[in-house]
């Protein structure tokens, strides 16, 4: 913004004679004059307000001229203040020392008016500039190290001026194209009312969440303010936009989180009392069989009342696992060892079709948990991959320390610490976003009737869970999918 205000000129004598021609002089041109009668006084003057020029008289009791501008130029903030030196002395001597001193000009009394007006006016307009320019260069250090987009548009809405920030988001040069092209088509109308309004009478937009479609293709959700601008005949309007990506997929994970915290909650509860109620069952399904004789035909019918509450017992073990209510029976362990030890079983659980690489850092990582139920979570991990992979394929174990921090945590919700980070990769057929967002639910299965119950990620995830960790997948249809699980580092 320009500053339109007087410039302030601090004259400073111990002479009052000296002082009133000055100010005769130079009243009425516009200036803002300040008065100081020592060298101790002009310092203090010039901190508590900076002026755009001083007048230093050199001859002063306390402290003289010479000593005044080198202190001025020693302190921080009045170093940059221009100095032109007055003094009695017209020697050649006087005007080295003062400009050793650090003075940009020298006068001598008595002055010529129009010649000291002029240099005023000259040092005075240079200073200005200077101090435009140091404000430009900040301003622009803001605008370009700025982690928002912004934009200047013209009054037809096109960009005038972008960040890099904007550009880095966008992925191409935007100078010169509508603003409303950067969006999805579903944004692009109510964008342009938007805009309208805040031309006409309603001057801002609060921020408001819309999209863009990168250079890639990729849409990306952001948020957009407006504001009205008037300063620059050029340009209409000033927008912010921020990359809110992050952001939704924090919610999408609460929303997730909330929802599995729910169903935890109901499918816990009745499994519960459902395992207690199959106890009975199961118990006198046994009294039976035991009184009767082997070739006895209710017998054969009360073995199969036994199996299936065997069963059944089981799918309420796994819908307690999920909802994080089993026993878990946690030590400190190390991962590697154990994911090793359980190639064992997921080897031929695998089969020969799929090729296993293991890439497991030789830094221990020493976790608190239930070594069988951690078996558990990389069985089940497996046998959906040898589901997604029926020819052939690629599955793939890795591990690795890594730290979440609060204010950028590695993955949205995980809590600030030391984390072991095991990455679980397959390339099979990968899959749709849908199947993405609800594969730990439940009874959520893509497995025809009778071939799955849809409980396997589920248990992965309350197992995971229970043992303070964090379980998340990225995965894409034809592209495999991976698996992030992350348990806190025994300290
Ligand atoms: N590695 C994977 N690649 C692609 N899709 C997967 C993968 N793992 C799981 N899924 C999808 O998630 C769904 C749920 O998996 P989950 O293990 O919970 O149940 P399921 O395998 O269908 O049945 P169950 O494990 O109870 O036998 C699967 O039906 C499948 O659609
Ligand atoms: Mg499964």
């Amino acid at each position: 913004m320009q500053d339109t205000s007087p410039s302030r000129i601090l004259v400073v004598d111990d002479e009052a004679s000296c002082r009133e021609t000055l100010e005769a002089l130079l009243s009425g041109y516009g200036y803002d004059l300040a008065f100081a009668t020592s060298g101790t006084a002009c310092l203090a003057s010039a901190r508590e307000r900076l002026p755009d020029l001083i007048l230093l008289d050199v001859m002063m009791p306390d402290m003289d001229g010479f000593e005044t501008c080198a202190r001025l130029r020693r302190e921080p903030e009045t170093a940059e203040v221009p100095v032109i030196m007055v003094t009695a002395l017209d020697d050649r001597q006087s005007k080295l020392q003062g400009l050793g001193a650090g003075a940009d000009d020298f006068v001598a009394k008595p002055f010529d008016a129009t010649e000291l007006r002029a240099r005023i006016r000259t040092i005075v307009r240079l200073n200005r500039f200077r101090r435009i320019h140091t404000e430009h260069a900040r301003f622009q250090l803001l605008f370009e190290n700025s982690p928002d987009g912004i934009a200047l548009l013209d009054h037809d809405g096109r960009i005038c001026l972008a960040n890099p920030s904007l550009v880095k988001l966008v992925g191409r040069e935007v100078i010169d194209t509508d603003f409303s092209l950067l969006l999805t088509e579903e944004h692009r109308g109510p964008w342009r009312q938007a805009l309208a309004a805040v031309c006409g009478a309603r001057g801002e937009m609060a921020p408001t969440e819309m999209a863009v479609r990168s250079e890639t293709g990729t849409v990306l959700p952001i948020e957009v303010s407006v504001v009205r601008q008037t300063a620059m005949v050029d340009v209409g309007a000033q927008v912010i936009v921020r990359d809110i990506t992050w952001r939704k997929r924090l919610e999408a994970q609460l929303f997730q989180a909330q929802k599995l915290e729910l169903l935890g909650h109901m499918a816990g509860g009745i499994a519960h009392d459902f395992r207690n109620v199959l106890t009975v069952v199961g118990m006198h399904a046994e009294l039976v069989i035991n009184g009767l004789s082997s070739g006895d035909a209710l017998r054969q019918d009360a073995e199969v009342i036994s199996r299936m509450a065997d069963r059944a017992t089981g799918l309420c073990h796994r819908l307690l696992a999920f909802s994080r209510r089993q026993e878990l029976k946690l030590r400190p362990m190390e991962l590697n060892e154990t994911i090793r030890a359980g190639m064992e079983i997921l080897g031929p659980t695998l089969g020969r079709r799929i090729r296993v690489s293991l890439d497991l850092k030789d830094d221990p990582l020493v976790v608190e948990a239930d070594p069988t139920q951690l078996q558990q979570v990389f069985l089940n991990l497996a046998v959906n991959a040898r589901d997604v992979m029926p020819v052939s394929g690629e599955f793939s174990i890795a591990t690795e320390r890594v730290q979440s921090w609060a204010a950028s945590p590695v993955a949205p919700g995980l809590a600030p610490g030391s984390y072991a980070l095991t990455t679980v990769s397959d390339t099979g057929c990968g899959m749709d976003e849908e199947t993405r967002k609800r594969i730990f639910e439940p009874f959520f299965t893509t497995k025809p009737e009778g071939k799955g119950t849809g409980l396997g990620m589920s248990v992965v995830y309350g197992i995971v869970t229970q043992m303070g960790g964090h379980i998340d997948v990225e995965s894409a249809p034809g592209e495999g999918a991976t698996f992030r699980v992350f348990l806190p580092l025994h300290c």
